[in-house]
């Protein structure tokens, strides 16, 4: 029973893929690299065929899925699309989807039109936010034909009542959801209220992190003060606790930004992660209803050459939180891109949360005018720490943002930025694709525990409608080699990939696009063949040889807590 051990396992095409590797590594660098094949691709109509596939879309029309909200409690996945709300059950996501149509009014319809906007890709109400409010309701807001809505739902107590309908008058979406639906909103509810990172304004220009849905005051980031953003593109928030004092915890926004050099010339995207406090409700005689514990930090994911060279994913696409028994041992997967005019590709980078708290932790960036370089500034740091939360393990004597002294603030103010940026762990990326005839769009990641061990497995999303399932084996060259377990078509149109959930809990894995909703299973052992050696050399972390067929492996006794999880992220 199990796999084989070691490199030998890899087999034939294995081998020569990473002779292939460092091949061209020694001779044209990361951009040089070949285009690797899945050991098993799957296309839409091999899935369709399968028992561990499932689709679901309300027509034949693009409609924009992009939003998945997971609620493994209630067994519920609830989707925003184009003028529609659906709530699907994860065990399948076919049977007895409830939906509702939410479309925008006619007369913003009307208005959008006249100002000269997309009927079709801008004026409809895109949902762009789908938050758990309380026990029955959900809060959602939409573009509303460029101008944001918000509703509450009643999805009911318990699914098998099946009520899922609009339950309030609409109320405005500003500062909740960017009004034009190609640009991202990015939100999270806690203790029903909610943090939007979104564009505030109809033209587009007026950047936010936004604190609304409050009965305290609304707050905000500083606004046109490119310091604390600059035509940000927001990816994704969470809230990530720091240390044992719930009042410590913060939320983190990823997003990518536009920065103009000293010239003002070319326009550099760098990605970045800032972070806030969720009770700050402002500074008292500066920053009043501004974020006074917002700081923010670059985060890098590059190769660096043999030849001393690095090349650089700048972009952020998609973001994955893998969750640990330790918040300081939680991992934070990044999709990036790389858009130069001589260089395409994509990349995933991994960071130890105890990294990004170091970085936050660590100098502060100054210069001393627009013309200097950024250094770490050397001067007096004044106490509280800036971005320190009130009430908190080290603020115990501070209970709002409104008692921190000024000198606080104004540090803020004006150092939002940390000199560090946040390296991923070993630094380099787990997995690297230049020249392949497509990009990646999205990730989530599964640990599995096999019988040689534990793995992280990928489900990385492509620009082509398909997602491919990658393990990520060690190795102590400037990049690690992965393997392309399976490749699975699960669009038949080949759309890029908006978001992907994974429930570990039903071993299910969804995929949105523009044109459906997809669910297939994380394993098809069978599919490897019936023989010991067609398993055992596919080398995939759920499968093992049970004497009889390729079946999901489960370890037994316990194991599974023993060895603990890290996968290869404890070998870099
Ligand atoms: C989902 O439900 C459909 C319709 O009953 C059924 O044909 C299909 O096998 C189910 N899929 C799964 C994965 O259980
Ligand atoms: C949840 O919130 C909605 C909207 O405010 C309200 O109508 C409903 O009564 C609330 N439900 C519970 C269980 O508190
Ligand atoms: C990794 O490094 C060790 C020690 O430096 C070396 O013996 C081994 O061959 C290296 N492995 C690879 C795959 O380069």
């Amino acid at each position: 029973m199990g796999r084989p051990e070691g490199s030998a396992a890899g087999g034939a095409p294995l081998l020569l893929a990473s002779a292939l590797l460092s091949l061209s590594l020694f001779s044209t660098g990361v951009r040089g690299l070949p285009q690797p094949l899945p050991r098993v691709f799957l296309s839409f109509e091999d899935l369709q065929a399968s028992e561990s596939f499932e689709h679901f879309s309300i027509s034949e029309k693009a409609m924009d899925y992009r939003i998945l909200q997971m609620d493994e409690d209630q067994d519920r996945m609830y989707v925003g699309c184009k003028d529609h709300v659906l709530s699907m059950d994860i065990n399948n996501i076919t049977l007895g989807a409830l939906k509702v149509f939410w479309p925008a009014s006619p007369s913003k319809i009307e208005e959008c039109q006249l100002a000269g906007k997309d009927p079709t890709h801008g004026c409809g109400n895109f949902i762009r936010v789908v938050q758990p409010y309380n026990r029955t309701h959900l809060f959602m807001c939409g573009s509303g034909a460029y101008s944001p809505v918000c509703v509450y739902v009643n999805r009911g107590r318990r699914p098998e009542e099946q009520v899922f309908h609009l339950d309030s008058r609409t109320e405005s979406g500003k500062g909740r959801c960017s009004f034009n639906p190609q640009v991202n909103t990015a939100s999270v509810m806690i203790n029903q209220e909610l943090f939007s990172g979104m564009y505030i304004d109809f033209m587009g220009t007026d950047a936010a992190i936004f604190r609304s849905l409050t009965k305290r005051n609304a707050v905000r980031t500083d606004q046109h003060n490119s310091k604390w953003l600059s035509e940000p593109i927001f990816i994704d928030a969470h809230l990530i606790p720091d240390g044992t004092d719930p009042n410590d915890a913060k939320l983190y926004f990823f997003f990518r930004e536009r920065l103009t050099d000293n010239s003002g010339n070319t326009k550099n995207i760098h990605t970045m992660v800032a972070r806030v406090c969720p009770s700050d409700i402002g500074g008292q005689r500066s920053l009043v209803n501004k974020w006074t514990t917002f700081l923010k930090a670059r985060m890098v994911c590059s190769v660096l050459e043999d030849d001393g060279t690095e090349t650089h994913f700048d972009e952020l696409e998609n973001v994955f939180l893998l969750e640990a028994d330790q918040p300081k041992a939680l991992l934070v997967f990044g999709v990036f891109t790389s858009t130069s005019s001589v260089f395409k590709g994509s990349a995933v980078c991994v960071y130890n949360m105890a990294d990004i708290l170091t970085v936050f932790n660590g100098p502060f960036a100054h210069r001393e005018g627009p013309n200097f370089q950024w250094a770490a500034f050397q001067g007096r740091i004044p106490y509280p720490r800036p971005g320190t939360c009130p009430g908190g393990a080290f603020t115990p004597d501070i209970h709002t943002t409104k008692e921190f002294p000024d000198d606080v603030v104004t540090f803020v103010r004006n150092h939002p930025v940390m000199f560090n940026p946040i390296y991923p762990a070993g630094r380099r990326p787990l997995v690297v694709r230049t020249n392949a005839d497509y990009k990646y769009t999205s990730v989530a990641v599964d640990q599995v525990a096999a019988a040689d061990g534990n793995y992280q497995v990928l489900f990385l999303g492509t620009d082509k409608g398909t997602v491919q399932k990658v393990i990520v084996l060690p190795s102590n060259r400037s990049l690690h080699q992965d393997l392309i377990l399976e490749e699975l078509e699960v669009f038949k149109d080949q759309a890029p990939v908006t978001n992907l959930r994974i429930s570990s809990k039903k071993q299910q894995l969804y995929v949105s696009s523009e044109f459906g909703v997809s669910q297939v299973s994380l394993h098809r052992c069978d599919a490897y063949g019936s023989a010991c050696a067609d398993c055992c050399l596919a080398r995939d972390p759920y499968c093992a040889w049970d004497g009889l067929s390729c079946s999901r492996f489960y370890p037994t006794g316990k194991r599974y807590g023993e060895t603990g999880f890290g996968g290869v992220i404890q070998h870099l």
